[in-house]
């Protein structure tokens, strides 16, 4: 899989991806992530200019849609496949673990990084596909929520995570909050670790982990909890 990531901060994006698991997945060639600087496609060479004053006035600076394109451009050149375009922006749709499993099946993503108060609007028309949020607040830019989004994509991607029943088990791919976990020393602090962890008895850890999963979303997150349960009553019906 191919993810572009077209910013005003690529040096910002490059640093965090080149870490850890990322990084490492990176390097292995399980997956290609490119950052490129839309500032680079300025068609003003001497100041490079990206943004400028919003018609009929306001406050801020609104990104130019020239730039943005020829970087569009460039990466069309670049690689064998057309991207699928996502801006990042407090308006789009809420990114969750269903999109990230969605994306995870699309080859090639283009994430476009918004700044100041925003791109001009011809330019979503012209080349963005969906726009994503990554949640209900507003950043100063697109950068951070590019980096969450390309981060949960990733690693969905095969070979990247050691084992695949790393997130087929975990927290959210059922609809349920994962079971508590532990490790050594088995007393810490006067807190034993759960007796059936230490039995061996895997038909009854896993009953027991289980169990947990559900307590723990009806009482953290009892929004996950109701559509479990409603799921749940959807398929007894069929
Ligand atoms: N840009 C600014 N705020 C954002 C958000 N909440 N999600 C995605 N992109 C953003």
């Amino acid at each position: 899989m191919r993810i572009d990531i077209a910013t005003l901060f690529p040096e910002m994006c490059e640093q965090v991806l080149s870490e850890s698991i990322i990084g490492r997945a990176r390097k292995k060639g399980l997956i290609d992530i490119y950052c490129h600087n839309i500032r680079d496609y300025s068609p003003d060479q001497r100041h490079h200019r990206v943004d400028d004053s919003p018609y009929g006035g306001g406050k801020g600076m609104v990104m130019q849609p020239e730039p943005i394109y020829l970087c569009y451009l460039d990466i069309l050149r670049q690689s064998a496949s057309v991207p699928h375009v996502i801006y990042l922006s407090p308006q789009g749709k809420v990114f969750d673990e269903k999109k990230a499993l969605a994306l995870k099946e699309t080859p090639h993503l283009l994430l476009l990084c918004g700044h100041y108060e925003g791109v001009d609007e011809r330019i979503l028309e012209k080349i963005v596909d969906e726009e994503l949020s990554i949640g209900d607040y507003v950043l100063t830019g697109g950068e951070l929520a590019a980096l969450v989004v390309t981060d949960a994509v990733a690693r969905l991607c095969d070979g990247v995570l050691p084992d695949a029943s790393c997130f087929e088990e975990e927290s959210l791919m059922n609809g349920l909050l994962e079971y508590p976990q532990y490790t050594r020393p088995e007393l810490w602090e006067d807190k034993k670790v759960p007796d059936v962890l230490l039995s061996g008895h895997h038909k009854n850890i896993e009953s027991w982990r289980f169990s947990q999963s559900l307590s723990r979303t009806q009482k953290k997150r009892p929004d996950l909890y109701a559509a479990y349960q409603k799921k749940r009553e959807k398929n007894d019906e069929k």
